[in-house]
């Protein structure tokens, strides 16, 4: 479903480049799960950052069964993204301003989408974040935060999660649950997950683990 083909993502100009990650080749199958695991500076987040149009590679491609987003405009890519990915951050970038029921809902009105409130309630309902949803995200705790953050990017009936170290910021009971949810999330609403994680309990349970050194995959 997801192809990456040949990528390579340099940071810096010509005369001072910075290697991001390098010659990726990957396929990431519907509704698979699958962990990026590597010690840091590895080009965990630059492989997920180029797999999911949020960056664009500095050669090779990217597609999305016959969609090529590498050569989409940006106007597009984000469409391409709004419309078929959810993200799920180390910070949870929630939007201050905003509560949580609206952060939740905010990536439906962003793609000009119809918002599905039944979908928007059960999912409310299924991350235990119900009693909260009029508060304003600094008002709740770390944890829960992140539980607004996974709701906000199931909104969209996406295909596929990415998140990024989703457990750093919480702690060992929390960050199970987090865990759990995703997977969950994924069994159950056939998505497919990339999970980037330093935690070998975690990346175990994905269905593959891709393990990235020095920006290659390894094994
Ligand atoms: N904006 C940038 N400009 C220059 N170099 C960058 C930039 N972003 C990342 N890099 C470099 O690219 C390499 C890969 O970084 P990346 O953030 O992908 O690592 P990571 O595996 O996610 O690390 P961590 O586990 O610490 O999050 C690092 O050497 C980093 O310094
Ligand atoms: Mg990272």
């Amino acid at each position: 479903m997801l192809r990456l083909e040949n990528v390579s993502k340099y940071y810096g100009t010509q005369k001072q480049s910075y290697r991001g990650v390098e010659k990726i080749n990957l396929t990431i199958k519907e509704g698979e799960a699958v962990a990026i695991v590597g010690t840091s500076g590895t080009g965990k987040s630059t492989l997920l950052n180029v797999m999911s149009t949020i960056d664009r590679p500095t050669s090779g491609q990217v597609w999305l069964d016959d969609m090529n987003l590498t050569s989409a405009k940006k106007r597009e890519r984000s469409k391409i993204r709004l419309n078929n990915f959810g993200f799920v951050f180390q910070k949870f970038n929630l939007i201050g301003g905003l509560n949580v029921y609206d952060n939740i809902v905010m990536p439906a009105v962003f793609a000009k989408n119809k918002v599905d409130y039944e979908w928007v309630d059960k999912i409310i309902e299924e991350l235990g974040i119900k009693d909260i949803q009029r508060k304003a995200p600094n008002m709740i705790s770390g944890g829960e935060q992140q539980r607004v953050a996974i709701a906000r990017a199931l909104v969209n009936h996406p295909k596929i999660i990415f998140a990024d170290e989703p457990t750093g910021n919480v702690d060992t009971v929390n960050s199970e649950n987090v865990a759990d949810i995703l997977f969950e999330q994924g069994r159950k609403n056939g998505c497919s997950l990339v999970i980037v994680t330093h935690d070998m309990d975690i990346a175990k349970r994905a269905d593959r683990i891709i393990r990235l050194d020095d920006g290659q995959i390894v094994a």
